[in-house]
């Protein structure tokens, strides 16, 4: 098995982390925006669990990227469009920020309130940008094949 096969079905894998982790902050955040909720151990911790698959996926990602450029393999060769491969890039990187965000920001936030708004929406947009960065005619998990 290949080095590009391991890397490529862990990223796989991990994209599902990702977004189970992202509804799980969203519903446990969502909720307090009304202002009668305390910000606790639980949401906190689904917020760093978020921010941690994010960032596990970008070093993933980076590896992919480089041993893919090293080897000579094009990169997303099988895109609908020529530039998927930088838009995924570029996007990746975003999710990461505001995924970063959606936690320093919950924590620097004075009021509940604002610890909820700030989580819920960078969780939000970092979110939805996964669901865009997703190649989706790729298999839905791989598990270590090409
Ligand atoms: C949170 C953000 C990201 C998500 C959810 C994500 C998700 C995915 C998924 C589902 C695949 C397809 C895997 C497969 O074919 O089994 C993929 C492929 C790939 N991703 Fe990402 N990715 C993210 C960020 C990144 C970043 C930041 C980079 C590079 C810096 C990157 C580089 C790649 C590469 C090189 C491939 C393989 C392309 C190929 O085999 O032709 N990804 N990504």
């Amino acid at each position: 098995m290949s080095l590009y096969v391991i890397l490529l079905s862990l990223h796989n894998i991990v994209r599902w982390l990702v977004l189970l982790f992202g509804v799980l902050a969203l519903v446990r955040t969502l909720p307090g925006l009304g202002g009668r909720r305390a910000f606790g151990a639980t949401e906190r911790r689904v917020v760093v669990m978020f921010m941690s698959s994010v960032h596990l996926q970008l070093l993933l990602g980076l590896l992919l990227f480089a041993y893919v450029g090293m080897q000579n393999i094009p990169a997303f060769a099988d895109a609908p469009r020529a530039g998927f491969r930088w838009e995924h890039v570029g996007l990746g990187v975003l999710i990461a920020v505001f995924a970063t965000l959606a936690n320093t920001l919950s924590k620097r936030a004075a009021s509940d309130q604002g610890k909820f708004r700030a989580a819920a929406v960078w969780t939000g947009l970092a979110l939805v940008l996964s669901l865009a960065a997703i190649p989706w005619w790729r298999p839905l998990l791989r598990l270590f094949t090409t």
